[in-house]
């Protein structure tokens, strides 16, 4: 099916089940402990295999001694790069996954010991003797900032940008900001470990992983392996959170199946947990300098954001300009990103990757030009609200309700209340503070397939390699799928993360609740015509509900017409050029309040409220989840995560759950979504778009705009730690 105008009525909008906040169909499973994770699947006579990683940043192994490893009890087989084989490099692969003798960052992995135990291989591993001969790297973005080059253009589009004459506009504004905002390296820590199961029959692989995108997996590991797509047979039907971590081939599916061809057997590999976090990509950290000039009014005349991150050499750009591009009016604009090369592990995706690092800045620096200008932070956003994509100003936005968003949180959460002056709100030790900030994620389309099968007890069954990460793809699917046939939902079985299964858009970018249900969508309308034409009426007058199907005085139930056979259909949902056509993006407000201890600097966050518009809302209950899972690592962005990078060694220190602080349950007292009643007939036939990292875009800067609110200290240099401003606290005087 090609989608490629407004969409007008269709099966959707009866909203029977689509729109309902039902419970994930998957939970039971998931609560109960029964849906098998990649490690978990039970494969008879699996050996244990045990990852070992580079010790160095950068440099070479000169000597690896395996022979008292070899010689440990129950060792199987030990994988290096010297006796694995020629290996490829996958497409969405910046190092090599199996590193020797050149060593490209720490804990590449080098090795993998396969023993009868976990135990064995883990033990043998410490008896695997590496010399290295160390090489000088580069691991100080601040460093080697000045030595950055620009990146060829990606997917956040070109490095630069320009509208207008940004330099002269900004000099002559009558009030200017020129600031600068860090972000650090962060990490997934997602539950479940980047882990796989292995077996060969053959020259054919089977692999059970834990992977967003089925089919960028498969391709990859066969490429990676030089066997043709077809022999690898890759399933991922439940995964323990993902965001962005497991988008990509990473080194545990791969030294299964290298494993498993040299033992001989099924072999299983979870990461480590410390050697994940080096060893797997990360966020990478950024230095952004805004500038920003207004007229005395308030209107913004000059936008300017630049923006410097790191990566390994032929690697990408955290894209934290992207927003900046859309977000806000002014005539005069510039924007550019620039990369260094850095010898630290692969920086890439992580849950709104450029516009998450982005945001965090950018509202910080409209939080302070709005106190320039002597304005209140919403009305100032307001003020500077813009209809079409300033960039492109023929091209329409698909939906744009900022401004909304923004009024309403305001209203609900009792803006009008806040004390403009910072500082001036305290009570006994605590000073109390609100904040806000805009939130906006991009919309993105790709195409996705399903197949449907109706059989003759009027079960359909969905299948595609779609995935669910956490999110409720899974649910939204068989709403989609009850919906489109007029079946209950629990006559839709859904089946995700096979390879088998026609290829979807998969789980990333936030794309994948709007793409993916598009593509069962499609796949349920030709199976819709294919029902009417065996009914032998057509398919316009034909009503799908209650598993019967009626046209006229005819009525027929499903089941029936599916008959012994039953009845399939596959189909694809594709948008032509639609994308281009329309600026597609998803808008929202986030509103904080926080209380700061006057003497320590300690930050509770008492409240939040975050305002999405985000075109129709699938399922609010899972559409919350994402939202309030995505504010949550906007406090975790806020407050605590980071990575620490040891400057001279080239690593980050803190690669465990133990020194890598994320928010739990009471530094969240309470957390509100609104979703504003919105369809958008230009995103998809279901009018729906992607919500999942809209939460986290924008939250980090309302809690350090709450921050200030309360103290009246800034800090630009994330995460706002207490000893980052406790020398500057009122009390310290
Ligand atoms: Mo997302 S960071 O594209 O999984």
């Amino acid at each position: 099916m090609k989608f490629d105008t407004p969409a007008t009525t269709n099966p959707i909008d009866q909203l029977k089940v689509v729109g309902q906040p039902v419970d994930r169909v998957d939970g039971p499973l998931k609560t109960t402990g029964t849906a098998p994770y990649a490690y978990e699947h039970p494969v008879p006579d699996a050996a244990y295999g045990h990852v070992i990683g580079a010790a160095i940043a950068k440099g070479r192994i000169t000597s690896m001694d395996l022979a008292q490893a070899r010689a440990a009890p129950g060792v199987l087989a030990i994988v290096t790069a010297d006796n694995a084989g020629k290996l490829e490099k996958g497409e969405h692969n910046t190092a090599t996954l199996l590193g020797g003798p050149e060593i490209q960052h720490y804990h590449q992995a080098i090795a993998l010991v396969v023993a009868e135990t976990f135990e064995q291989a883990r033990a043998a591993a410490h008896l695997v003797h590496v010399e290295y001969e160390r090489g000088r790297g580069a691991f100080d973005l601040a460093a080697e900032k000045g030595s950055s080059i620009k990146p060829k253009p990606g997917i956040g589009g070109e490095a630069d940008t320009a509208v207008g004459d940004f330099a002269s506009a900004f000099a002559e504004a009558p009030v200017q900001l020129d600031a600068t905002y860090t972000t650090p390296d962060q990490t997934h820590v997602m539950m479940e470990p980047h882990a796989s199961i292995a077996k060969w029959d053959g020259d054919r692989l089977t692999v059970w992983t834990s992977n967003q995108m089925v089919a960028w997996g498969t391709k990859d590991l066969a490429k990676t392996l030089g066997i043709p797509k077809e022999n690898v047979h890759l399933m991922s039907p439940y995964i323990g959170g993902g965001f962005g971590g497991k988008l990509f081939l990473r080194a545990d599916v791969l030294l299964a199946a290298l494993g498993a061809r040299a033992a001989k057997r099924p072999v299983k590999v979870a990461l480590q947990r410390a050697l994940m976090i080096n060893n797997t990509t990360h966020r990478p950290a950024t230095i952004q300098r805004i500038r920003l000039g207004a007229a005395k009014d308030g209107r913004l005349t000059a936008i300017g954001h630049e923006s410097w991150s790191g990566d390994l050499p032929g690697g990408e750009p955290e894209t934290a300009v992207s927003q900046t591009r859309l977000l806000y009016a002014g005539a005069n604009r510039m924007t550019s990103m620039r990369l260094a090369v850095l010898d630290l592990p692969e920086g890439n995706a992580l849950r709104a990757p450029g516009e998450a690092p982005g945001m965090m800045a950018l509202e910080i620096a409209m939080d302070e030009m709005a106190e320039k200008l002597g304005m209140d932070p919403v009305e100032f956003r307001l003020l500077n609200d813009t209809q079409v994509d300033p960039e492109h100003p023929k091209r329409p936005f698909s939906q744009r309700h900022l401004v909304e968003c923004l009024r309403k949180g305001a209203d609900h959460f009792g803006w009008a209340k806040r004390t403009a002056r910072p500082g001036r709100s305290r009570k006994g030790r605590w000073l109390t503070g609100l904040g806000v900030a805009a939130a906006f994620c991009n919309n993105l389309l790709m195409k996705s397939a399903a197949r449907v099968r109706l059989d003759h007890r009027g079960i359909l069954t969905v299948e595609t390699d779609m995935t669910d990460i956490g999110t409720g793809s899974y649910t939204v699917i068989a709403q989609t799928a009850a919906e489109t046939m007029g079946l209950p939902l629990d006559k839709v079985v859904v089946r995700l993360g096979d390879s088998r299964f026609p290829v979807s858009c998969g789980s990333g970018g936030q794309w994948g609740g709007n793409n993916s249900s598009s593509g069962v969508y499609a796949a349920c309308i030709k199976l819709r015509q294919a029902i009417a034409k065996k009914a032998g009426i057509d398919e316009d007058d034909a009503v799908f509900s209650d598993g019967h199907v009626t046209a006229g005085s005819k009525r027929m139930t499903l089941a029936e017409l599916a008959g012994e056979s039953g009845l399939a259909a596959e189909d694809q949902i594709e948008y032509g050029d639609l994308a281009e056509r329309y600026q597609q993006s998803t808008f929202g407000a986030h509103f904080v309040e926080v209380a700061v201890d006057a003497f320590t600097g300690e930050t509770h966050v008492r409240r939040m409220l975050a305002v999405c518009a985000a075109g129709r809302i699938l399922n609010p209950k899972t559409a919350r989840s994402q939202v309030i899972g995505a504010m949550t690592m906007g406090v975790g962005a806020a407050l605590m995560e980071g990575l620490h990078v040891d400057k001279r060694r080239g690593f980050f220190v803190n690669h465990d759950l133990a020194s890598y602080e994320v928010p739990v349950h009471a530094d969240i007292p309470h957390q509100e979504v609104i979703f504003l009643d919105e369809t958008d007939p230009v995103s998809s036939p279901l009018k729906a778009k992607g919500v999942g990292e809209l939460g986290i875009c924008g939250a980090a800067a309302a809690v350090a705009n709450a921050i200030y609110n309360a103290s009246g200290v800034r800090v630009r240099d994330y995460p706002v730690t207490l000893d980052k401003f406790i020398d500057r606290l009122p009390e310290a005087a």
